[in-house]
């Protein structure tokens, strides 16, 4: 039985997509001990679980507006976080500047032995990137938001942008595409971190079958852009 909890962070940033949220959170969930014990599995599979704790994270602790659906409701500030193992980070506004003490707090975070890696999705790496963690760093983002950030220069040349994977590991960045390519990087997490009767079960019980980074179809989209 795995017994030390695994803090997992959601970075709730103003106007953030509520599916590079959703999908993440509740597949990455689906793997926690809480969540198989809820749905009456099998005591040695939901001993190989994590227990996972979720913490939701903002400037303050006012709800946040999400591009649809429910706001989401913060249970922490940047100062109030407990330690954290991950954070995921759905994509905002990309031209919005974030939060006043969020660049500290990104900073702080990388920064730790025990913080063991940031998960981005879409605009979420455009996004973080102003607080200089991912400089040098292989990242994927939303391509159509690359293309568009290329031709205007606001490109953060400090990143290498992939414009050709629907996800990216680098080093203790993971990175996404577009929303719907959030789902196959928390699998590609799953599939590196989770027991592997316990991801055939979930994927089953699911009826998700994730993609490989590649080929990626949208690829298309960055073909004769210069990212970097
Ligand atoms: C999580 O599991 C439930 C079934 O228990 C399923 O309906 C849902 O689609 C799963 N979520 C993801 C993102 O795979």
């Amino acid at each position: 039985m795995i017994s030390k909890t695994v803090h997992f962070g959601l970075l709730l940033l103003p106007e953030y997509q509520w599916l590079d949220a959703a999908g993440p959170v509740d597949l990455i969930n689906n793997h926690s001990q809480f969540y198989l014990k809820a749905l009456q599995m099998d005591e040695k599979l939901v001993a190989k679980a994590w227990p996972i704790e979720w913490h939701y994270i903002s400037h303050n602790l006012e709800p946040v507006r999400a591009t649809s659906g429910p706001a989401g409701i913060p249970t922490h500030t940047y100062d109030t976080c407990p330690p954290l193992d991950y954070l995921i980070v759905p994509g905002p506004d990309p031209t919005a500047p974030l939060p006043e003490g969020c660049v500290a707090f990104l900073q702080k975070l990388m920064a730790q032995d025990s913080f063991k890696a940031l998960l981005t999705v879409c605009s979420g790496s455009i996004a973080v990137a102003q607080a200089g963690i991912l400089d040098g760093l292989s990242v994927c983002s939303n391509k159509w938001v690359l293309k568009n950030f290329a031709g205007t220069g606001l490109l953060n040349k400090k990143v290498k942008w992939v414009g050709d994977r629907r996800f990216i590991v680098d080093g203790k960045v993971w990175s996404a595409g577009g929303i719907t390519a959030g789902m196959d990087l928390a699998a590609e997490f799953a599939r590196v971190h989770f027991d592997h009767d316990l991801l055939q079960i979930v994927k089953d019980v699911s009826e998700y079958e994730p993609n490989p980074a590649q080929p990626d179809a949208f690829a298309r989209l960055l073909e004769g852009v210069d990212l970097n």
